[in-house]
Parts: structure tokens; C-alpha cells; sequence
């Protein structure tokens, strides 16, 4: 599948109700695609107005069924309001994709306080705020499905990754204490673990970074974005169904050296 079409699924998300938050770019906009091709019911999160409205077009026109809510993950007024729009649209939500987020790149000597701070309040308290109110809905439902976005930032240590790296450990751990909180109750709480992907937040980055990161990827090169939209679908589909609490790593065997 490319970035800008969608085709034809396997009707795997078949009228179900699905939110992704920071849509408008990179791994969250080729989820979006994925899902709308597999017949998802979408509500597509972003700040960024003009991209999500690019995208809500792009999906509309293909068929499928889209509403864009702009709104900052960060903000808890936002986050509810963002799910409450899902269950207004749809009558519920199946499946929450928590993927907006930001990647500073910041050794430990220049990054400041505020830049902790302002990736925690994404990265971390955002990717909260989402599980929360979803989870919340899905509880009321008798269940549903959370893929979180971590990192492999978010499960080994690198250099340069001194605020970021420990904002995706917070969304490994949300992932692993929320798949056991909530495992009775049908709702399962899984992440990815993307190791480096080609989006428009990896072109912000160092060429010093990249190729270094690059050159450490067994597979020999780095992934791209539907290749981590697949695995995100994957594990929030019925075929997933004995799955929580897993943190999956999607990285050309990064994790596994
Ligand atoms: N690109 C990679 O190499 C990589 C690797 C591992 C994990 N990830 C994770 O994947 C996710 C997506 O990254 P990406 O590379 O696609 O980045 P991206 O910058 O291309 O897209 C992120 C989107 O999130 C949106 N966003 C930022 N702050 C927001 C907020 N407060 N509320 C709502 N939306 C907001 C941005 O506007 C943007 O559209 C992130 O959680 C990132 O940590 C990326």
C-alpha cells in the first residue's frame, strides 16, 4: 500500500470504531489509511488542522467513513472531548491508537527542564490521557483494543535520547500496567516498538543521528511507516486476541542484538 491510496483490505476493522491520535503525518496518518482500507469507522486526531483535513478528504473520498478532531493529546479537556466525539459518531469505540507524539533530539547536557517537561506532557501524560478516556468507553462496551506508540527509545537505552528515550519508556510501561489492570475486562492494551521510521519528524533530526541509527538496524536499512501501521493493525484486531501488555518490536531486529 503507498502513503496516498488506499486499497482494497481484508475487512479486518469491519465497522468498527477506531481513533488515532496524530494523524496528520508520519506512522499515524499510513494507520489511518491502513485501517480505512480494512473498513475502520475512523476519528482522526491531530493539532495539526490543515494536515488531518488533508487526510479526512483523502479517506472520504475513498468511502470510508471519517470525522477530523483537532485537539492537543496533552490537555485532558482535549483527550475526552476527542473520545466523546468517537462514541457521538459511531455510538463507541473498539480501538484507540495512541501515536501522537514528538521526538526532540536532546543529549543530557542541553536539554533543558521545559524540554523534559514539554515531551512528557505529549509523549507521556498524552498517551495517559488517551488510555484513560478510552479505556473508560471500552469498560462501558464490555471491551476494545489500545495500541500504544513506544519506541525502541522506549525499551533500551541510545545516546541523544535523554528526554524523549524516557518519555516511550513511560508508553512501554503504560502498556504494561494497563494490559494487566484491565485484562479482565476485555480490553487489551498493546504497543509497538518502531525502531527508526522514515517520517517528516526523522527528516527534523541530525544527518549525524540518523545515519548513526541507521548502521544499527540488522536488517540493513530503516522501515517505513505502513510497515508499522500493519502491526499496529495486527494487534488491534480479534487476531490479537491473546495478546496484552506486549510491547512489539517493529525493528528490523534492533531490539533483538
Ligand atoms: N519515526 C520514528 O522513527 C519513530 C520511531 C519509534 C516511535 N515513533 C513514534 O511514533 C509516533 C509518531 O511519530 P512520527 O514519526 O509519525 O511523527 P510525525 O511528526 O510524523 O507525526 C506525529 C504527529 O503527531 C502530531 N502531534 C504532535 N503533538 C501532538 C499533540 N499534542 N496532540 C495531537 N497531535 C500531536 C503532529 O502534529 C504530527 O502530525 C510518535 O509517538 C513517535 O514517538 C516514531
Amino acid at each position: 500500500m503507498s502513503m496516498e491510496t488506499i486499497e482494497p483490505g481484508l475487512g479486518r476493522m469491519t465497522g468498527k470504531a477506531v481513533l488515532i491520535t496524530g494523524a496528520s503525518s508520519g506512522i499515524g496518518r499510513a494507520t489511518a489509511l491502513v485501517f480505512a482500507a480494512e473498513g475502520a469507522r475512523l476519528v482522526i486526531n491531530d493539532i495539526n488542522a490543515a494536515g488531518l483535513e488533508t487526510l479526512r478528504a483523502t479517506i472520504a473520498a475513498a468511502g470510508a467513513e471519517v470525522r477530523a478532531f483537532v485537539g492537543d493529546v496533552s490537555k485532558a479537556a482535549d483527550s475526552e472531548a476527542m473520545v466523546a466525539a468517537t462514541v457521538a459518531a459511531y455510538g463507541r469505540i473498539d480501538v484507540a491508537v495512541a501515536n501522537a507524539g514528538i521526538i526532540p533530539e536532546k543529549d543530557l547536557l542541553s536539554a533543558t527542564a521545559a524540554d523534559f517537561d514539554h515531551v512528557m506532557a505529549i509523549d507521556g501524560r498524552g498517551m495517559f490521557l488517551t488510555c484513560k478516556y478510552a479505556a473508560a468507553e471500552m469498560l462501558k462496551a464490555g471491551g476494545g483494543a489500545i495500541v500504544c506508540l513506544s519506541s525502541v527509545s522506549g525499551e533500551a537505552g541510545q545516546a541523544s535520547q535523554a528526554v524523549y528515550g524516557p518519555a516511550k519508556f513511560v508508553a512501554s510501561g503504560i502498556t504494561r500496567h494497563l494490559g494487566v489492570e484491565l485484562a479482565r475486562s476485555g480490553v487489551r492494551v498493546n504497543a509497538v516498538a518502531p525502531g527508526t521510521i522514515a517520517t517528516p519528524a526523522l527528516m527534523k533530526m541530525s544527518k549525524e543521528y540518523v545515519d548513526g541509527v541507521t548502521a544499527r538496524h540488522p536488517i540493513g536499512r530503516i522501515g517505513q511507516p505502513v510497515e508499522v501501521a500493519r502491526a499496529i493493525l495486527f494487534l488491534a484486531s480479534d487476531e490479537a486476541s491473546f495478546i496484552t501488555g506486549a510491547v512489539l518490536p517493529v525493528d528490523g531486529g534492533y531490539l533483538a542484538q
